[in-house]
């Protein structure tokens, strides 16, 4: 079992990871004096496979468990949702104090995240990841998001968990698909942070989805330090730091709000974004032709797309403009200087992106 603190004075907390771990739960929540009441959220998906392992962990621990299963949809981080549930929450709890804790990917971690952000004004918070993404990118840093109907994201809050718990052995019932998808996070850290990593990625892909144990174990160790160690530095995005975990997400999530966020999934439009944001690195001769390259045929060799298609150029223009990440009128990018090499980038000319999208959809 390896663990990670993330330091955050009094908010900081452990990431635990490891297989076969849940039965180990319940010694970590008693350290923390954490409230006996546990109200889970997850989804049909992940209950099935998952519910009665965390059931009986926690039962035997001396918890009390309820289970409150929502849509397994981007669609569950809606405001409607979030009230419904909230709704039940309260029910459930009435007078007794309640630790909420998310079970499931990333949808499940943003939305149960930003109930108990919000829930008598926070209560306390265990994210127990079970996708490749979550595990590596979702669950740590506290950034909660609900979506709206004009963009994604657009309403969330920043709460610290109080533990994240990954067990490595969910990812054995992950499919191929949401595998790739939370590699494409793990390229993103590599390619804004650490060369070693994209090394190691390069060489050792077909291991993660051969579900090799120490493979996983190292990737999701690496990926989870350096999200730590970059919210560690700037917990609120506010001294432009923790900005380069946005690398491929400005248009990335263009191209998923244009796809109706079914069309593709979060991990295949950030990796879509990642290539828009390296052709704008290439074209603002930043970055060279070959390491531009590198990236995308590590893209390619993950099986992640490297071209849009069933989508509309214009609507997923349209949808750019609206990203968060915008100040004012000015545009900001994440882009890259070289592998491991990220610069934040503002006021670059609309022909550049609009180029680098073009190219996603030349076929
Ligand atoms: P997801 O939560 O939709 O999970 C993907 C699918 O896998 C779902 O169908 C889910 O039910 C299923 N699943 C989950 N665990 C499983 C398991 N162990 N075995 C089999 N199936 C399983 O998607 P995701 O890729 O985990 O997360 C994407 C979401 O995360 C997006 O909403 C994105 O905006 C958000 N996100 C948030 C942050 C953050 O910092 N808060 C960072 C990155 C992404
Ligand atoms: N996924 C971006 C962040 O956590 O800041």
């Amino acid at each position: 079992m390896k663990k990670i603190t993330v330091n955050l004075g009094k908010e900081s907390y452990s990431i635990v990871i490891g297989y076969d771990i849940f039965r180990f739960l319940p010694r970590y929540l008693k350290s923390l004096h954490l409230p006996r009441e546990i109200f889970i959220i997850t989804n049909n998906r992940v209950q099935k496979y998952y519910a009665k392992k965390l059931n009986q962990s926690l039962k035997q621990g001396g918890f009390s468990t309820k289970f409150y299963l929502t849509i397994d949809s981007e669609k569950a981080k809606s405001i409607n949702n979030a009230a419904r549930i909230a709704e039940n929450l309260a029910f459930y709890a009435k007078q007794k104090k309640i630790t909420v804790l998310a079970l499931g990917g990333g949808v499940i971690g943003d939305l149960a995240g930003f109930i108990a952000s919000i829930y008598k004004r926070g209560v306390p918070l265990v994210q127990v990841p079970t996708t490749l993404l979550a595990q590596i990118d979702s669950s740590i840093g506290g950034k909660t998001a609900i979506d709206l109907r004009i963009a994604k994201n657009l309403v969330g809050t920043f709460y610290q968990p109080k533990l994240v718990f990954c067990d490595l052995s969910v990812l054995e019932t992950l499919d191929k698909r949401q595998t790739r998808a939370g590699l494409s996070e793990a390229i993103k850290y590599a390619a804004i942070k650490d060369e070693g990593l994209f090394n190691f990625l390069e060489q050792n892909y077909h291991s993660v989805f051969s579900r090799d144990r120490q493979t996983l174990e190292h990737l999701v160790y690496a990926c989870a330090k350096i999200k730590a160690e970059i919210v560690e530095l700037d917990e609120k995005e506010e001294k432009g730091l923790r900005t380069i975990l946005n690398f491929g997400h400005t248009i990335g999530h263009a191209i998923e709000a244009a796809g109706g966020y079914s069309r593709y999934n979060h991990g295949e439009a950030i990796a879509l974004g990642m290539l828009a944001a390296s052709q704008m690195s290439e074209n603002l001769g930043l970055l060279s032709a070959s390491v531009c390259q590198r990236i995308s045929a590590l893209v390619a060799g993950l099986g992640l797309p490297l071209e849009v298609s069933g989508i509309r150029e214009e609507d997923v223009l349209r949808a750019y403009r609206l990203d968060k990440k915008f100040i004012g009128r000015l545009n900001r990018f994440v882009l890259l200087k070289g592998i491991g090499k990220a610069v934040i980038s503002k006021n670059i000319p609309e022909k550049i992106i609009y180029n680098a999208v073009k190219e996603l959809f030349v076929s």
